[in-house]
């Protein structure tokens, strides 16, 4: 994929990497497909598209809800215009931050997710130890005329433990070095959509 019309806030995603590790864009997408995509979100959610996320390796559906209590459902090209529209951009951004910070990253995985009122994501990091390919975290939230009361921040614990809580306001984008910054979902007080996603280097070949 290639995106010929170069999102102009991609440089400055990338400096932020750079410089500290994490980046947050509060006008990444236009209202337009920002709609388009929640409306996707909502109906494949109607549909019963949308499961329990899992937790690591074997772990309960107990541990499970303790811990995160979204659903979820992995996108691939050719699905809408709206899911290309955004996997181009996440492209674009991919090819971004290879020029910039030679992490070679391969591919962009990403799923909608949908916290129902009351759910939540305790703290973690996005690497797991049985796969170190995910480098950077990239999230799109969806939700219009959020309000600060309505909960559901996402909570990042920078250099050590400083808080910065962001909004999840259709349109924002949040990305961030997924072995480096620790972070959870606040409890929301109404149903929370996103597309959370992360670009990975290529697999260590165990030969
Ligand atoms: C995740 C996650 C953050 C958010 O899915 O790993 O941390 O704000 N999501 O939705
Ligand atoms: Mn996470």
């Amino acid at each position: 994929m290639h995106n010929p019309s170069e999102h102009p806030l991609l440089s400055a995603i990338v400096d932020d990497l750079a410089t500290r590790g994490w980046s947050q864009q509060s006008l990444f997408l236009p209202d337009e497909l920002s709609r388009a995509l929640a409306a996707e979100c909502r109906r494949r959610y109607a549909e019963g598209e949308l499961n329990p996320a899992g937790v690591g390796r074997g772990a309960g559906q107990e541990i499970r809800e303790a811990i995160r209590g979204d659903q979820i459902q992995w996108i691939d090209p050719g699905e809408s215009d709206a899911c290309d529209g955004y996997l181009d951009e996440m492209d674009g951004l991919r090819q971004a931050i290879n020029q910039g910070l030679f992490l070679g990253l391969e591919d962009f995985e990403c799923h909608f997710a949908l916290y129902p009122p009351g759910a939540f994501y305790k703290r973690h990091l996005d690497r797991f130890r049985d796969d170190d390919r995910r480098m950077v975290s990239a999230v799109l939230y969806l939700n219009e005329g959020w309000q600060p009361e309505d909960g559901g921040q996402l909570r990042m614990f920078l250099d050590g433990d400083r808080e910065h809580d962001v909004q999840p306001r259709a349109g924002t984008l949040v990305v961030f070095l997924s072995g480096d910054v620790p972070h959870e979902v606040l409890p929301a007080g109404r149903e929370r959509l996103s597309l959370t996603g992360w670009f990975r280097r290529r697999g260590n070949d165990p030969f």
